[in-house]
């Protein structure tokens, strides 16, 4: 049964029913109030306390399905390695890795994760610009199906180990196109001033020169120009388009070229942004690169995780200042950090019937975080909203949770994923003695007392 909910606000933000219109997963109950899939979040809050992030099984599968569907359809032969900096939760991973998604990974510690999560070895892609000898070892010792090389520098060092170690890595050359994708300046990976990948000029030698290398195997070309890609599929094509020539090139010289890493970067709506659908990607895929017949790899990270999650937290206190309303919440900028980082948008829903149907007025949402910086929304139209009261900070799943911190001595939030009518906790809300436990006295400040 669905609640009345007020009609859209004068100004433009999204009304709370067309937040919810656009989320299939949740759904909003006359008396349970705000639910993701079947589970009320106020019996979450209830059960694990706030702040804490939730994540939509339901809404992970549907996406990850939707995503090699469009593949699929546009005739490619593909395959998903989850950029697992997005959301690292193993229970996450465990529910993307049973609908056949790879990984692309980023860090040892992301390597380890993806393999605890049951994600083989085989079906895991390592990326970065700074992958140290130690993690490459471990890439070399896991043999996983490749490791996407960004400098000569870095060639010559795994080669180098490679060797050492009796063993072949699977390359693919990161090459930086070059283009616009006209996202925020902290999130452009593929203009020629960014530190990622090589130049597309000097791609050719390069290559030519990995394929000469013992220990290495270049089997492909990849790319990634930037994230939350909104823009139309402009950059995209263009980007694409110069990774069917260089592949043209080097196939030309008698080089071997498996298959090509198309990157991450698809976008997501979080206000109203017409963020293209992944069937879009596709045929720019399959437009540029589909002549080629090779197989594509795609290392998508928000568009999987980020609107299966979000942020659930519990009002303070409601505080009204000179001209402006604000609304203290029990989360800060140390669990969502996106909103002070990148100026993002986060859509803003109250979790009760009453609160979502009473009278709007522009409120400033904060944390209590100690910067003026840990503002979540400015004048956001939300009800009046009492001590207690719950709010959800939607489409968190992506980069929430990963870039928390523990600034102000605030522990990480609890992660709870939801399943149908189930819900559990995924990782339990950090402890006090857990935050202590590492900090030590040295021997000669230890001994004696503080007056
Ligand atoms: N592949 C590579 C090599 C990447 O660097 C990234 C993201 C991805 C794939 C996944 O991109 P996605 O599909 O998620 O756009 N913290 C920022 C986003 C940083 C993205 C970094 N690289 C944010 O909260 O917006």
């Amino acid at each position: 049964m669905a609640a009345p909910l007020p009609i859209a606000s004068a100004d433009a933000d999204p009304s709370f029913a067309e937040l919810l219109a656009a989320r299939p997963h949740l759904s909003l109950h006359a008396l349970d109030g705000l639910l993701v899939e079947e589970v009320p979040l106020a019996r979450i809050a209830a059960a694990v306390g706030t702040p804490s992030w939730v994540y939509s099984a339901g809404a992970l599968r549907r996406r990850a399905r939707a995503l090699k569907a469009a593949l699929a359809g546009a005739g490619l032969r593909a395959s998903v390695h989850y950029a697992v900096k997005a959301n690292g939760n193993l229970a996450v991973l465990r529910v993307l890795a049973s609908e056949g998604l790879g990984a692309d990974v980023v860090s040892e510690g992301e390597l380890r994760l993806a393999r605890a999560a049951g994600i083989p070895a085989s079906a895991i892609v390592f990326s970065g610009v700074g992958k140290t000898e130690r993690e490459l070892r471990l890439a070399l010792a896991e043999d996983i199906a490749q490791i996407n090389i960004e400098s000569a520098e870095e060639a010559a060092m795994l080669s180098a180990l490679a060797a050492s170690l009796g063993r072949v890595a699977r390359v693919a050359l990161r090459v930086n196109p070059d283009v616009d994708a006209r996202t925020h300046a902290k999130i452009t990976t593929g203009r020629s001033e960014n530190k990622f990948g090589v130049g597309i000029d000097d791609a050719p030698a390069l290559y030519a020169r990995l394929a000469a290398m013992p220990g290495l195997r270049p089997v492909g070309i990849a790319m990634h120009i930037g994230s939350q890609i909104t823009s139309g599929m402009a950059a995209y094509r263009a980007a694409y388009a110069r990774m069917a020539e260089l592949a043209t090139v080097l196939i030309g010289r008698g080089l071997p070229v498996e298959h090509l890493d198309c990157g991450g970067g698809l976008g997501i709506p979080y206000r109203d942004e017409p963020a293209p659908a992944p069937e879009a990607l596709a045929g720019a895929i399959a437009a540029t690169l589909g002549p080629l017949g090779l197989p594509v790899m795609l290392e998508p990270g928000r568009w999987i995780a980020g609107p299966p999650g979000l942020l659930l937290s519990s009002v303070v206190l409601q505080k009204q200042g000179a001209g402006r309303r604000f609304l203290v919440l029990d989360a800060a900028m140390n669990d969502l950090v996106r909103p002070a980082m990148y100026e993002a948008w986060h859509g803003i829903l109250p979790v009760s019937p009453a609160d979502c149907a009473a009278a709007l007025a522009p409120s400033d949402v904060v944390g209590p975080v100690c910067e003026t910086g840990d503002t979540f929304a400015r004048g956001r139209a939300l009800p009046s909203l009492q001590p207690g009261a719950l709010v959800a900070l939607l489409d968190a799943g992506a980069y929430g949770a990963v870039m928390s911190s523990t600034y102000n001595m605030r522990p990480l939030a609890a992660e709870v994923l939801v399943d149908g009518s189930r819900f559990a906790v995924v990782r339990d809300r950090q402890g006090y003695e857990a935050m202590l436990a590492g900090q030590r006295l040295p021997d000669w400040l230890a001994e004696g007392a503080v007056p």
